[in-house]
Formats: structure tokens, C-alpha cells, sequence
């Protein structure tokens, strides 16, 4: 479905919007009429990334932030508010990972990835929920989490407690902010094709064939189909949710149960 107005005037941040799921995600709320801002820290993501916003017909603005430093993060909010006057949406995209054993996970290693993710998106959403209260209320927050929020993920503790952690950021200022009408949701992504996260967490061809026998619908998932997900939950037709997590992964962390080898 193609409803090109139907975030007409409305601001969108998508942090680690120049890659993968963020720029797939920009790309689609722009399509839909909102105005976009992306940042991260690598100025040749936000280069490439916004070239290929404007080539769809979009005139985002990029901005180079690391999210784990809260004045940095305060001023892309400023300079949002400078180029377009409003913040309406913030997604928590950005985010580190890498596969570890838990015991040979440093604290720099801990640190960096719970740094990128938990506090990041704490930084995004308590600045951009500053500028949305001041204003009067209204407006909506999606956190990317990752379908590991519900069962641990051996491999990745850091990026597991991290992701737990936003998960319960997410419940907590659903409620706290629903009387400024800001909601707050979440999407819980399964393995979804994407050369950032290949780069760090799959390397062989073994790894992508044994992730993709462990989904039900025997697929990875495509970039577009996490950002439709997140564009139905800023939409006005999502207004009576707040506080889910919408998990978009093909079945995967579904338990087999007792005969599902049949
Ligand atoms: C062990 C590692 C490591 C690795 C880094 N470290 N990579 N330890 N194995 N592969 C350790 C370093 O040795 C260092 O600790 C500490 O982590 C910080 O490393 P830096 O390189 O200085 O950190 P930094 O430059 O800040 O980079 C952050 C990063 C990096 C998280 C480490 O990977 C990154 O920038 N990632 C962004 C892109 C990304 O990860 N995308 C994937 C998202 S996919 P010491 O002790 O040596 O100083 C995803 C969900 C997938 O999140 C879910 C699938 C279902
Ligand atoms: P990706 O392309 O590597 O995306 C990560 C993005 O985060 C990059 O744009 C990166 O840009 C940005 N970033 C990293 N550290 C940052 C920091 N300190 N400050 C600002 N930006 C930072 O990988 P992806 O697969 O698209 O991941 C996007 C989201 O989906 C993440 O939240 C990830 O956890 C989630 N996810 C992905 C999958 C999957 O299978 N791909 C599954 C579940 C969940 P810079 O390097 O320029 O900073």
C-alpha cells in the first residue's frame, strides 16, 4: 500500500539511517511524506545514504552524531529543529554488534555496544521526548530491537541485554509519556539481509544456511519489510498502540514444540 500523504508535514530522525534497515526505514517514511533526518557517525554512510534519499526524490538531512555522546545527540536535535522546526518521529536504529564468547567479552567490548544501543537510544528518546513535551504533545518513537528480546541470544550477550534493556525503555515510557500522546513501540527484527550485519555477525556461506534453516518460513527478511513495520507504527492508524513489540522474523524464535518435526 502506497499512501503517499500520509506523514505529509511530519519530521522523522532514524538514527544509523545511511545503512541497511535505517536507510531502508528513511527511505520508506519519506516516500510517505515525512521529512527526514539521518545521523551516524561515519560521514560516508550519510553521504551515500542520502544520495540515495535524494535519487527517490527525497531532501534529507544528514547529520554526523555518535549517539553514545548525549551532547552530541542534543545537537542533532537542535539542528533539526534549526532545518525543519519539529521532531515527530524518532526511530532507534543505530547499533553495534559483534559475535563473542561471554567470558572473552571485554569491558571496553561490554561497553561499546551496550554504550551504542541502550544509551543511545535512551540519549535519542529522552531529547527528542524533551522537544515533543515542550511542544505540547504528540508524537511516536520506535526502537529497532531484535527477536532475541524474548529468548537470550548465546553469541551476542552484550547486544542481547542491550536490546532487552530498550525493550523495557520502551514499556516504561509508553506509559509515563502517554499523557503528552507520544507513543512508544518497538520492532523485534529476525535475520533480515544486510551487509552491516553480515560484516559482523554471519561471514560464511554455513553461517547464512544454518540461520536460515532455523526460520519457519525458510527466508532471511528484507529491509523493506522491517521499515513497513515501522511505518504502520507511526501511522495515525496505529494511534491506539503503544508500548508492543512487533516482532518481524518469519516465525524464528518460535519454540518447535514437542512434534515440529513432523
Ligand atoms: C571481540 C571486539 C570485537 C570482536 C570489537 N571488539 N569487535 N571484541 N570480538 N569482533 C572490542 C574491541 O576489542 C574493544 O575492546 C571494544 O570492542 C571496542 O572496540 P572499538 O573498535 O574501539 O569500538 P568502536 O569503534 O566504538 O565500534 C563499535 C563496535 C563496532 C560495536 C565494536 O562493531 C561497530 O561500530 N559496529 C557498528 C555496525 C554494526 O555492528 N552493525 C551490526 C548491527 S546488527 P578492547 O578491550 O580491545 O579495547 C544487530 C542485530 C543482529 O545488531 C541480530 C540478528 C538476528
Ligand atoms: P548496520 O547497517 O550495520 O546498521 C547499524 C547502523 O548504526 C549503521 O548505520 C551505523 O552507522 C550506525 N551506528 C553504529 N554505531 C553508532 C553510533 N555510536 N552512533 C550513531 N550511529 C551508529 O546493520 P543493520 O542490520 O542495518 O542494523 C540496523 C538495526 O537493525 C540495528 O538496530 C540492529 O540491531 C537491528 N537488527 C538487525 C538485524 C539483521 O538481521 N540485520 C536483525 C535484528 C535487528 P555508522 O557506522 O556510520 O555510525
Amino acid at each position: 500500500m502506497f499512501l503517499p500523504n500520509l506523514l505529509k508535514g511530519q519530521v522523522a530522525i532514524v538514527t544509523g539511517g545511511g545503512t541497511g534497515l535505517g536507510l531502508a526505514i528513511a527511505k520508506r517514511l519519506g516516500e510517505l511524506g515525512a521529512r527526514i533526518v539521518i545521523g551516524s557517525r561515519n560521514s560516508e554512510n550519510i553521504e551515500k545514504g542520502s544520495a540515495e534519499l535524494r535519487h527517490a526524490g527525497l531532501d534529507p538531512l544528514a547529520v554526523q552524531v555518535d549517539v553514545r555522546n548525549p551532547e552530541q545527540v542534543d545537537e542533532m536535535i537542535q539542528r533539526t529543529i534549526r532545518h525543519f522546526g519539529r521532531i515527530d518521529i524518532l526511530v532507534n536504529n543505530a547499533a553495534g554488534n559483534f559475535v563473542v564468547k561471554a567470558e572473552e567479552l571485554s569491558p571496553n567490548g561490554w561497553n561499546a555496544v551496550i554504550g551504542i544501543v541502550l544509551n543511545g537510544s535512551f540519549y535519542c528518546s529522552r531529547a527528542v521526548g524533551q522537544h515533543m513535551i515542550a511542544r505540547g504533545g504528540g508524537g511516536a518513537i520506535v526502537s529497532i530491537l531484535a527477536n532475541y528480546v524474548w529468548t537470550g541470544s548465546a553469541g551476542t550477550v552484550h547486544s542481547a541485554a542491550a536490546k532487552a534493556g530498550v525493550m523495557s525503555m520502551t514499556q516504561t515510557l509508553a506509559v509515563e509519556w502517554a499523557r503528552h500522546q507520544i507513543r512508544v513501540n518497538a520492532v523485534a527484527p529476525g535475520p533480515i539481509v544486510s551487509p552491516g550485519a553480515a560484516k559482523q555477525l554471519w561471514r560464511t556461506p554455513e553461517d547464512v544456511q544454518r540461520i536460515t534453516d532455523m526460520v519457519p518460513l525458510k527466508r532471511w527478511g528484507k529491509p523493506e519489510e522491517i521499515a513497513d513495520a515501522v511505518a504502520y507504527l507511526v501511522a495515525p492508524g496505529a494511534g491506539f498502540i503503544t508500548g508492543e513489540i512487533l516482532t518481524v522474523d518469519g516465525g524464528s524464535w518460535l519454540g518447535r514444540g514437542t512434534f515440529g518435526f513432523i
